[in-house]
């Protein structure tokens, strides 16, 4: 195994560690929020740290890209990190959450790990090796249409001027689909993809930390993803769609078409 990867997941399962040691007491957690419906906690910074810990004990040059703390050093080397994504649903006791952890080199994502701590279910992928769920194989869905799938989704609660936009997107598409899901992780939604337990998904108004893990598990796992003009900037647009290529060409038409308004 690369040994990248390895630091990531050493630096994912001790911030999963932490996040279940608080889960029996969140009632008496200090939480703070960082803007509308944006809530951070103890929780989130400690298992932040630990993992920027972990990896700057190997690469003490690598640059950081955290949630809480921000961008910090310059390198060709940056690692992408959100610590909890899904707090809302930790705060909540609702088991949906996940640590993801990206790098980038120059520019290219090359390592991917997404984990939850609950479930134990550790997604991981090294560019050009494949995407694995604890050490298995993993594919994208074989769902061929639209019609019959699951697709996952996130409403953009934090940017209510984008609800009307994203409104137009939920309905042309809960029509032509089995079911449509709001789980509450962007991350974890994105390796549901590339374990085809979802055969596609679209938000808007998303960060970096939240896509890039999720994005390289897609991509070695045969699944296409994009921003929401097909193009390929998604992790800076953080308006995004992927699924396995059949239902990914479809959610292209429905969604990049041009009566749906991208302003
Ligand atoms: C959030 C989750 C959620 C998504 C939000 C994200 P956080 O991350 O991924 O599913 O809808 O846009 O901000 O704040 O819990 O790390
Ligand atoms: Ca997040
Ligand atoms: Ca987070």
């Amino acid at each position: 195994m690369q040994p990248m990867l390895n630091i990531a997941i050493r630096a994912a399962r001790a911030a999963g560690n932490i996040i279940i040691r608080h889960i029996d007491h969140i009632q008496d957690l200090l939480v703070s929020t960082k803007g509308r419906n944006d809530f951070v906690t103890e929780v989130d910074r400690q298992a932040e740290a630990i993992i920027i810990d972990t990896i700057h004990k190997a690469y003490p040059n690598h640059a950081i890209l955290a949630e809480e703390s921000g961008p910090q050093g310059n390198n060709d080397y940056q690692w992408i990190i959100d610590p909890l994504d899904g707090t809302t649903n930790f705060l909540h006791g609702f088991p949906q959450f996940a640590v993801s952890i990206a790098l980038q080199h120059k520019g290219v994502l090359t390592q991917a790990v997404v984990y939850d701590p609950l479930r134990q279910e550790l997604f991981t992928s090294s560019r050009g090796d494949g995407a694995y769920l604890n050490d298995r194989r993993i594919r994208v869905s074989r769902q061929k249409y639209l019609e019959g799938a699951l697709l996952g989704t996130g409403f953009p609660f934090k940017e209510q001027q984008r609800f009307e936009q994203y409104l137009d997107t939920f309905r042309a598409l809960s029509s032509l689909t089995a079911g449509i899901r709001r789980a509450g992780s962007a991350a974890l939604d994105l390796a549901y993809v590339a374990c085809g337990r979802l055969d596609g998904f679209w938000e808007f108004g998303l960060e970096p930390w939240d896509i890039a893990a999720g994005a390289l598990l897609i991509e070695e796992a045969g699944g296409m993803i994009s921003d929401i003009s097909g193009e390929e900037d998604y992790l800076n647009v953080g308006d995004i769609l992927c699924g396995n290529p059949q239902v990914y060409k479809d959610l292209v038409k429905v969604l990049v078409a041009p009566q749906v308004s991208t302003t």
